[in-house]
């Protein structure tokens, strides 16, 4: 193919302007030989004497969007969009229609993402009192065992074993920052500790209170701890929230994150209340619903003779078509 031959001393004015002319073809390897760089030529260059030479073609990496034009029949294209990132776990959300491709759009993805080594898949919803889900493992290193980073902190976790949102990350830093200096907090259901350790890391509270009914979740919170150098901070207890927060001193903060369920503790939170405590309460909420929940809130405080003032209501994300993770700030008074 036609190419260059230029003197090792000119080498880089001559490589300049190729590439400022276009010139340059970047398929195939330049290389040097006895003094001189041969450069690959897209086309001919005034004053550059061009030859015929032998050139070695470089390794031409797909992107994973030409993967996946490749890897999909046309009536699929547009088909594939989400994942999560989890350490270095992607978790892929896959319809139907996708299921005989996703073993080599895993692969394509391993490929192209290097940061990734495992590819796994949801095969159902959250279930059970530890909300964890089924996965199934597509591709790279066989594990569901990871090292999450947020916010400047480290979460180990197994998603096999414990319930784990990269999608809350922004939530967590809102509540973060509302917590004021030697506040008590108690974090209902801590899971692995993410409000937990983002709360130690940028506020000073005076103790969290991280309460989980998954012994595996309780394990990995306490190997969190350390690894995030929060032992002086947070309190770990494994057991029903609905029983350990009424063992505990009143806080001043609490956390409600058990979306589909956390209705059912309410009472238990406010029971456990003081005048000015606030509690954020995670609830799933069907679009224009938004109001039943306020009477909802406010009935389960006059029940404990207390009052619910509610400070502000959020769309975290969405739950299912039509339905919200919404959490309600609520000032108990
Ligand atoms: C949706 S996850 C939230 C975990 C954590 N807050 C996070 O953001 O990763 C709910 C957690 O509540 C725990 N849980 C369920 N029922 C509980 C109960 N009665 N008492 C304490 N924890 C409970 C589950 O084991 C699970 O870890």
């Amino acid at each position: 193919m036609k190419g260059a031959r230029i003197p090792i001393t000119e080498g880089e004015s001559a490589r300049r302007r190729l590439l400022e002319e276009g010139a340059l073809d970047s398929r195939f390897r330049i290389y040097e030989r006895d003094g001189y760089l041969y450069f690959p030529l897209a086309k001919e260059v005034d004053g550059i004497e061009s030859g015929d030479y032998l050139f070695e073609e470089r390794e031409q990496r797909e992107s994973f969007e030409e993967c996946l034009n490749r890897i999909l029949p046309p009536h699929l294209a547009g088909t594939f969009h989400t994942f999560d990132s989890i350490g270095d776990i992607a978790v892929f959300d896959c319809q139907e229609e996708l299921f005989p491709y996703e073993r080599e759009i895993a692969e394509a993805f391993l490929r192209t993402q290097k940061h990734f080594k495992t590819v796994l898949v949801k095969t159902g919803g959250l279930e059970g009192d530890f909300r964890t889900r089924p996965y199934r493992y597509l591709a790279g290193e066989d594990r569901t065992t990871t090292v999450h980073k947020e916010h400047g902190l480290s979460f180990a976790l197994d998603l096999s074993k414990v319930f784990f949102s990269p999608r809350l990350a922004t939530e967590r830093r809102r509540v973060a920052a509302l917590v004021s200096p030697g506040e008590t907090v108690v974090d209902m259901f801590c899971g692995i500790g993410p409000f937990s350790l983002c709360i130690c890391a940028h506020a000073q509270p005076g103790k969290v209170y991280a309460i989980d009914l998954n012994p595996d979740a309780i394990a990995y919170l306490q190997l969190n701890i350390e690894k995030n150098g929060a032992s002086e901070c947070v309190i770990p207890l494994c057991g029903d929230a609905r029983e350990c927060i009424q063992e505990l001193e009143s806080p001043d903060r609490i956390i409600m994150n058990l979306p589909l369920y956390a209705h059912e503790f309410l009472e238990d939170a406010i029971a456990a209340s003081k005048p000015g405590t606030i509690i954020h309460y995670y609830t799933v909420v069907e679009e224009g619903k938004e109001e039943e929940q306020r009477t909802f809130i406010q009935e389960k405080a006059r029940m404990r003779g207390k009052e619910a003032q509610i400070h502000g209501m959020r769309h975290v994300k969405p739950y299912s078509p039509y339905t919200h993770m919404t959490v309600y700030d609520i000032r108990i008074a």
